[in-house]
């Protein structure tokens, strides 16, 4: 488990601000997004993953392999917040994998981490496989849907009956979704606070198709970017590629960027607005929680097309430190063994919630459950079921009773949810 370097190789931690360019050329190659010499690309990058954070392993041509982790809050059940690591930038050049490079990165992620009194670190996976071994599991499910408009329509009751948008842009546009994303955040447990910079994108000018990718974070194609806010409590972008069926009807399709709604009214009053727009055939979003109230606001839901997908992924980190941070949905007492090859998390803890709000310490008694710390991240949030990963084997218990009283516990009322993988 643990790599050496291998000779000629050097572990390289912060990148000199003038070979910040060809750190990230080695990142995002390796992900097959090209990278453009457009220097507003590289610049909106080098805000939102700093050059004194990211991590290389060098040799004589240069960077051949990339990390890096973010400063971050992430948002728990009760929406109390924990410091995380948000882990990302991974890449290594082709010729040079399975050789332990990452691993070497990520165990100094990890002990920055920790120096660092991070709670946890959090990610979002390229590949499903790659990092249940070092201790992360997926906490936070998303689905995303393709809205056929006019079969699946929107239903008269839906809230926000005349409530209309307005257009916003530039700086508007940047501090209105900003805003917006701090009152829908402090109510939603799974979110992971991008930084500042990131909201950048949107008071940004695109000047060129490749930066107007990168800004909307989505693929390329598609007309230009278009904003609309409701007063400081709504706020939505999208991009339209215009089409036609064979009979030359109006057959668009809208691709929702930023979908952020502080409440059930003026989110009802967005998709009001979305499904109004002219000559759109279909809406496709990028991420809807799982318990979105939309599939009971269209008149037909089986024209609304869902695929599940895992999106944040959590490794912790200190395990007393997050289970008391989190609200907790109903009392009990549970004694949890965890296993953690890296140790950071390894250890047998006894959880004590009343009336909601848990203690947590380490003990020597007898468990009633155990698990691997990816394990743990899967279900600390109550966006997994602990029923299912025990049937899949992955969480053993002493009593099947104990796993059940566990989701009790930890489901919180409203699904786990994160609305930007960075
Ligand atoms: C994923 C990537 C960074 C791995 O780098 P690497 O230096 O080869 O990783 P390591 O040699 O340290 O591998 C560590 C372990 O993970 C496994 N692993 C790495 N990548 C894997 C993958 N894509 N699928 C399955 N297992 C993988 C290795 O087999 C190894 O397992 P072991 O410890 O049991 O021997 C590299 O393959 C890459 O750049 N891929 C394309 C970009 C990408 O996916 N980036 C990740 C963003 S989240």
């Amino acid at each position: 488990m643990s790599h050496t370097l291998p000779d000629g190789f050097s572990l390289v931690e912060g990148i000199p601000e003038d070979r910040y360019p060809e750190w990230l050329g080695c990142w995002l190659t390796t992900l097959a997004t090209p990278t453009d010499p457009d220097p507003a690309i590289v610049d909106f990058h080098r805000q939102v993953y700093p050059p004194e954070r990211a991590i290389a392993i060098q040799d004589k041509h240069g960077y051949g392999a990339t990390n890096t982790s973010l400063d971050c809050d992430l948002v728990l059940p009760g929406g109390a917040t924990v410091p995380a690591a948000l882990c990302t930038g991974g890449s290594c050049h082709p010729t040079l994998t399975r050789r332990g490079l990452m691993t070497i990165m990520l165990d100094r992620v990890y002990r920055r981490a920790a120096e660092e009194e991070k709670a946890l670190c959090a990610d979002s996976p390229s590949e499903w496989p790659i990092y249940q071994r070092f201790g992360h599991g997926p906490a936070v499910w998303y689905e995303y849907a393709e809205i056929d408009v006019r079969r699946a329509g929107l239903r008269d009751d839906v809230p926000g009956a005349g409530i209309r948008p307005r257009r916003v842009t530039g700086k508007e546009a940047q501090e209105t979704a900003q805003g917006v994303y701090a009152l829908h955040a402090a109510a939603t447990p799974g979110e992971v606070i991008p930084p500042a910079a990131f909201w950048d994108r949107l008071s940004t000018e695109p000047s060129s198709p490749a930066l107007e990718t990168t800004l909307s974070l989505s693929g390329p194609g598609g007309g230009p970017r278009h904003c609309a806010a409701i007063e400081n409590r709504g706020f939505v972008s999208y991009r339209i590629t215009p089409g036609w069926t064979a009979e030359q009807a109006p057959n668009g399709v809208l691709k929702v960027i930023d979908f952020l709604a502080a409440d059930s009214e003026t989110a009802g009053a967005l998709w009001r607005y979305l499904f109004s727009i002219d000559m759109i055939g279909e809406i496709h979003v990028r991420r809807l929680p799982m318990d979105d109230p939309l599939r009971w606001w269209v008149t037909d839901a089986r024209w609304m097309r869902n695929l599940r997908r895992d999106g944040l992924w959590l490794r912790l980190l200190d395990v007393p430190r997050t289970l008391e941070a989190r609200a907790w949905s109903a009392d009990g007492v549970l004694t949890i063994r965890v296993h953690d090859a890296r140790g950071y998390a390894a250890g047998t803890y006894r959880l004590e919630v009343d009336s909601g709000v848990g203690v947590c310490r380490r003990t020597t008694a007898e468990h009633d459950l155990e698990m691997d710390v990816s394990t743990l991240g899967a279900i600390v949030l109550g966006g997994t079921s602990a029923s299912g990963v025990h049937r899949g084997g992955r969480l053993h218990a002493r009593d099947p009773r104990h796993v059940r009283l566990w989701d009790v516990m930890a489901t919180p009322e409203r699904a786990p949810f994160v609305s930007y993988l960075l």
